[in-house]
């Protein structure tokens, strides 16, 4: 079984996501992770990260990398969405998002484009969203748990600059897939949002089994 959660920054996906596996038994990739991934090795490199050539020489790196405390911060999630423009990019990384899906006995991913392009034919799909508001207040609390001194409206800005870039990009936008159910966390706790995930796919796993 292959369950899709896809969102914007900040949305809540990811914890949804951890949670869902937790439920069914399942193993989870976060997907950012390797655009993460690649916008900090196009830095290292000292490349930019506009161009696609630079971005692509910095998709070989290992898995020992996605585990980088460096990859959680809000300047190389700024660089993941850049690097995540290219086709060339998101080619290289297929592989690795398709083999992790198929996987006996099934997976979950979260990101993007899980529903639309990594995995159309996933048995439960989720879109998860939330207001600007309520995201850039999430990004502000982690930051100040964290030690960091955050600015509000530097969280917005980035936020909706990281929404329209990956709304409106030509290849794999950030967009509801079709078949999938629609979730609201701006006013849900986390046990809310989680509870409702479960029942949305529930329901879904349902609906399909009856045909
Ligand atoms: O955690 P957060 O939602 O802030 O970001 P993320 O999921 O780690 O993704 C970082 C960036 O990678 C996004 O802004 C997207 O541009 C890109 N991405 C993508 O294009 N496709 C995916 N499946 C996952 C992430």
């Amino acid at each position: 079984m292959i369950i899709a959660v896809d969102g914007p920054a900040a949305s809540g996906k990811g914890t949804i996501a951890k949670a869902l596996g937790r439920h069914y038994g399942l193993p989870v990739l976060d997907t950012g992770l390797l655009y993460r991934a690649v916008g900090l090795a196009v830095l290292k490199a000292g490349g930019d990260p506009d161009i696609e050539s630079d971005a692509l020489a910095a998709c070989s790196f290992g898995d020992e990398t996605l585990a980088d405390p460096a990859l959680r911060s809000e300047a190389v999630g700024s660089l993941a969405s850049r690097v995540s423009v290219h086709q060339a990019v998101r080619d290289a990384l297929v592989r690795r998002q398709r083999d992790f899906a198929t996987q006996p006995g099934g997976a979950i991913l979260d990101g993007r484009d899980i529903g639309t392009v990594i995995a159309p034919d996933a048995h439960a799909k989720l879109f998860v969203t939330a207001s600007v508001h309520v995201r850039a207040q999430r990004r502000y609390q982690d930051a100040l748990s964290h030690g960091g001194h955050p600015d509000m409206d530097s969280l917005i800005a980035d936020i909706q600059a990281r929404d329209t870039r990956d709304m409106s990009r030509d290849h794999a936008p950030l967009k509801v897939a079709d078949g999938a159910d629609l979730l609201d966390t701006s006013d849900l706790s986390i046990d809310a949002a989680v509870r409702q995930a479960i029942a949305l796919v529930d329901a879904q796993l349902e609906g399909r089994s009856r045909g």
